[in-house]
């Protein structure tokens, strides 16, 4: 009697702790360079393997601002926020860039950043990808370093994990030189959209950060160790 009470209190342990952690989940929060047609979102989306979801909700053309007057999208992610151990990745800085400076920037990102966290999600802040523009053949010409500085200096002021992809990016596209590098452009001279393979690599560059800052997720990302000692190298 006592022991097959024990034994089954044994069994029922495994249950309990697995509801105790749910499995987590991920969505993509951000502009053109992370949404689905010309962003890395689904090349991360394919590395990954037994997330609860993993949700590319980025739009086109927007600011950190105007991303929350999307109501399909801006919608989508408050409801997936609901669901416990879900983690929300934001990356803006390309259009903001336009029309707001970093002051600016940066309030509207603390903003958001905490609205994201008040809904339940847990924030990771992602810096700009690059732009693929180049003054001469392995000296890029950008733009966006203030931007990305502004992101990490708000992640830090709120105790965020972020992921410096611009560092990151920035890095590859200058040890694989311009020519090399415009081999990820969606099309013709368009240095800041991806194509299908630069949606793979620069996936794959996100997933990698991902790992490098939060290990937990070491077991939902398939690993491709070609192409992360290719990124870290500088070849395709
Ligand atoms: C992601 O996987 C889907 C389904 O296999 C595939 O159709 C798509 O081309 C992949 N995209 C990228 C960028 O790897
Ligand atoms: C940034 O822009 C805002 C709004 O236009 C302005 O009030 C502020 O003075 C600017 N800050 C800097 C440092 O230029
Ligand atoms: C891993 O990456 C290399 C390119 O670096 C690619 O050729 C290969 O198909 C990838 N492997 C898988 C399983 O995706």
């Amino acid at each position: 009697m006592f022991a097959s009470l024990v034994s089954l209190a044994v069994a029922a342990l495994p249950l309990v702790s697995a509801a105790a952690a749910p499995k987590p989940g991920i969505i993509l929060i951000g502009d053109s360079t992370v949404e689905q047609n010309a962003g890395w979102g689904p090349g991360f989306c394919n590395d990954t393997v037994g997330l609860a979801t993993c949700t590319d909700l980025a739009v086109s053309g927007t600011t950190v601002i105007s991303w929350q007057h999307q109501p399909t999208q801006y919608n989508a992610a408050l409801k997936a926020c609901t669901v416990p151990n879900t983690f929300a990745t934001i990356q803006f800085g390309h259009n903001d860039q336009k029309i707001y400076n970093t002051s600016v920037y940066g309030a509207d990102l603390t903003a958001f950043a905490k609205l994201i966290k008040t809904k339940g999600c847990t924030p990771i802040i992602i810096t700009s990808l690059a732009r693929r523009n180049f003054v001469s053949a392995h000296v890029p010409d950008d733009i966006l370093e203030p931007y990305a500085l502004e992101a990490i200096s708000v992640a830090e002021s709120l105790g965020l994990t972020y992921l410096d992809l611009h560092q990151a990016s920035l890095t590859y596209i200058t040890k694989l030189g311009s020519t090399l590098s415009y081999e990820f452009n969606y099309q013709g001279t368009d240095h800041t959209h991806l194509d299908t393979m630069g949606q793979v690599y620069f996936g794959r560059m996100v997933a990698d950060l991902l790992i490098a800052k939060l290990p937990m997720f070491k077991s939902f990302i398939v690993p491709n160790a070609t192409m992360t000692k290719a990124e870290a190298n500088g070849t395709l």
